[in-house]
């Protein structure tokens, strides 16, 4: 799937980038060009870096101890 429209970035390089080390959005400019134009692709870029890289920022679970 395409992210990043304006430089023809797909999440499957985003999440090679990630792979590699690659673990914030300036990097990934850096290394694809992923929002170095008009930006609207920034948000949906950290998402998939975010994911590819375990980080999770949405609702946890409280799974008490059994101690
Ligand atoms: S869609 Fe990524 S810079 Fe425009």
């Amino acid at each position: 799937m395409f992210v990043c429209i304006c430089n023809s970035i797909t999440d499957k390089q985003i999440r090679k980038a990630a792979k590699k080390g690659v673990d914030n959005l300036y990097e990934l400019r850096d290394e694809l060009g992923v929002a170095s134009s008009c930006g609207s692709c920034a948000d949906m870029a950290q998402s998939i870096l975010d994911d590819a890289n375990g980080e999770c920022f949405g609702p946890r679970l409280y799974v008490p101890s059994s101690a």
